[in-house]
């Protein structure tokens, strides 16, 4: 894991100018900012028409293979990445068990807890900030063993609780705050500890907490990376504390950006807004001086339907602005060239998205490691599930 790091690592370090920015800031250059150092590659995505953007959002291997000239190791680097799927046989559920469960939710839960079963150490399990537990009511009615489901929301302990309680589920929930020092309280040196995507620094206090109460094992999946209390990643393992890398909260937001498909509605709603959007910050820029970018509120898709000058007077009200004459078709023109910019730098930054991924959940495999677990990372379901799949197992080894 320690070589897999880093050779992750390098890559980014070395590429990191094409993944380390906000598309939609970005667009703001009068041109690609690569011209200099890969004119190739701005060549290529310049000459691009908006259905071949559309295409190679949509076939990741295609624009893989399309953008190998222009970075060198490129396939190597996205060869590596792969990580093995879990291998399940499916779980005989007793009835009801999967009540209330929404459909990919379950399809999530059963892939999770299957391979938790797998593993299986110590004679409880510990959910970590377990919602309604209904990961927990899986591997209490599959091993009989007590599941301490530990959740801040009161309301959703309370319905967990009942619903064990109905279903005569071995389950205690405890309200509480994952990050205050005595919810270390909840932690036993039986307990397999389990997680179902918690956010950013929740999945570290888990992580931090077990090995400090030498858990058997911990299964968990990560997910939203920039929920972090700090300004910045703080890093876990050795590798990473040396890495050159630095990541601040937004950049550790590009893991979860998904390149948004969908039917031709959801893609020409999306054009018309960021356009709008884009358009009025040129306008802003243009007309009123305004170098800061100024956020605009969410809006109703029935708005888009009135057009762009109606959209500018609207946002320029609601920032208490006031707006001089403007040519609403030349400004939407240049929103419109301005998103086009932005969905090709979006392109270039989807190459290296899973590779920061990976980095951030190698950094608390590799701590594990440290620490004297003996780690896996797989994937437990498909990204069209959910594209957070990676499942991180740790086993600890005998002192
Ligand atoms: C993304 S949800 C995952 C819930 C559940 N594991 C699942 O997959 O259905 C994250 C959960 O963490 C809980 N949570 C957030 N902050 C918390 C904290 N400080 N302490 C304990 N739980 C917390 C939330 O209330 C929420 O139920």
């Amino acid at each position: 894991m320690q070589n897999l790091f880093h050779s992750i690592d390098t890559y980014l370090t070395q590429y990191q100018d094409y993944w380390r920015f906000e598309p939609f800031f970005a667009s703001k250059l009068p041109h690609l900012p690569w011209l200099q150092h890969n004119p190739s590659l701005c060549e290529w995505l310049s000459q691009l028409t908006p259905q071949q953007v559309e295409y190679y959002k949509q076939n990741g291997d295609a624009l893989t293979q399309a953008c190998a000239p222009f970075f060198p190791k490129l396939i190597h680097f996205l060869e590596q990445l792969r990580l093995p799927q879990v291998s399940l046989s499916g779980l005989q559920l007793e009835r009801g068990i999967d009540t209330g469960v929404p459909g990919r939710k379950l399809q999530q839960i059963l892939a999770m807890g299957e391979s938790a079963l797998q593993l299986k150490a110590g004679t409880e399990w510990l959910e970590w900030c377990s919602g309604k537990g209904f990961l927990g009511r899986i591997l209490a009615s599959q091993s009989q063993q007590k599941v301490t489901s530990f959740e801040f929301q009161q309301a959703l302990c309370e319905s967990g609780q009942a619903e064990a309680i109905k279903q005569k589920l071995p389950m205690q929930f405890i309200q509480g705050d994952a990050f205050a020092e005595e919810s270390i309280g909840v932690f036993n040196r039986q307990q397999h500890a389990v997680a179902l995507h918690a956010c950013g620094d929740l999945h570290v206090s888990l992580i931090d907490k077990a090995v400090k109460s030498q858990l058997p094992a911990i299964s968990l999946s990560p997910c939203c990376y920039h929920l972090i209390q700090s300004e910045s990643y703080q890093a876990l393992s050795q590798p990473a504390k040396q890495s050159a890398l630095r990541l601040s909260k937004s950049e550790l937001r590009i893991p979860l950006q998904e390149l948004v498909t969908g039917g031709e509605r959801v893609k020409r709603h999306r054009l018309e807004e960021m356009s709008y959007r884009l358009g009025f910050d040129i306008l802003l820029q243009e007309k009123l001086a305004l170098s800061e970018y100024v956020p605009i509120p969410s809006i109703k898709k029935s708005q888009l339907s009135e057009g762009f000058e109606s959209f500018c007077h609207w946002a320029a009200t609601e920032k208490d602005l006031v707006l001089p004459a403007f040519d609403s078709e030349e400004y939407l023109a240049k929103g419109e060239l301005r998103f086009w910019r932005m969905e090709k730098l979006s392109l270039v930054q989807q190459l290296f998205k899973r590779g920061l991924e990976l980095w951030l959940v190698l950094d608390k495999a590799i701590y594990l490691q440290q620490h004297g677990y003996q780690v896996t990372l797989r994937e437990f379901c498909g990204r069209d599930v959910t594209p957070r799949n990676i499942l991180l197992q740790a086993n600890r080894q005998a002192d």
